[in-house]
């Protein structure tokens, strides 16, 4: 995680954020700071980033790079105002002595990667269509040595894999279909059957945005219905408020890397 202490809406590159809304980074880094207390409390290790002036969405350490295994695919990200994150997450990741794969093609890390260890054998699920390029979907499989599947996001909105869907567990996943292609739907449809379905309200609430340990679901505070689906499905959704860094266009999982050994 990459605390927001630098955290401003001064560009536009997807359509949550607006330049004229007013940030307060001083709530930012409170919110920020319960969510990490939150996952902390529920036994999981926080390996902090420092965060740089002049990087505003450095907050959103998913997008640094996807690990798998041990292994680490680096970020290429899309828009130069996020381009030198890349080098900071490749740092850390370098430091700690993780095997370090750089890209060659243009992705943002776990925003548009997702890893189900459990399901058909470890799958890797890849969104494209606004940030992430399909050719990078080919590079990480060649990186990480599992299969991927590359499903086209196709409502701006929705301009990341980790706005629309979730892994739950080790094999399934929750999902708001309206974010993909219908031929990406009926894929989806087809390997995970018993997924959550999200509705449009949940959805747009960054309920979706989410990180799972199997059973606790840590969430956006507002997708109150989805967390009623998580509960009747057996898990125990962990609802926490973090309204500042929407204004950025993410939310819970956007501020979380997942580091697989
Ligand atoms: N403002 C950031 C961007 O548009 C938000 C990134 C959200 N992160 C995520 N994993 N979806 O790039």
């Amino acid at each position: 995680m990459c605390s927001p202490e630098h955290f401003t809406v001064e560009y536009a590159i997807n359509p949550w954020m607006d330049v004229t809304t007013p940030v307060d980074a001083g709530l930012a880094v409170k919110q920020w700071d319960r969510l990490r207390e939150t996952l902390v409390a529920l036994g999981h290790e926080v390996h902090l980033l420092t965060p740089e002036a002049g990087l505003p969405d450095m907050v959103y350490a998913a997008n640094g790079a996807f690990v798998v295994d041990g292994t680490v695919y680096g970020a290429r990200f899309k828009h130069e105002q996020r381009a030198a994150e890349a080098a900071a997450h490749r740092a850390f990741y370098e430091e700690h002595g993780w095997r370090f794969i750089a890209p060659s093609e243009t992705n943002e890390g776990e925003g548009d990667f997702a890893y189900l260890p459990e399901a058909h054998g470890g799958l890797i699920l890849a969104g494209y269509g606004f940030r992430t390029e399909p050719a990078a979907h080919a590079e990480a499989q060649e990186a990480l040595g599992r299969p991927v599947v590359s499903l086209h996001l196709v409502d701006p909105r929705f301009y990341h894999l980790d706005v629309a869907l979730a892994s739950i567990d080790d094999e399934n996943v929750v999902y708001y279909p309206g974010a993909f292609s219908a031929a990406s739907q009926k894929v989806l449809a087809q390997l995970f059957p018993d997924a959550i379905v999200a509705d449009d309200e949940d959805a747009l609430a960054f309920g979706l945005n989410l990180v799972s340990d199997g059973l606790n679901v840590v969430l956006n505070n507002e997708a109150t219905r989805l967390a009623g689906k998580l509960k009747a499905a057996g898990y125990h959704p962990v609802p926490v408020e973090l309204a500042e860094l929407k204004k950025g266009g993410g939310s819970v999982k956007c501020c979380i890397a997942e580091l697989r050994h």
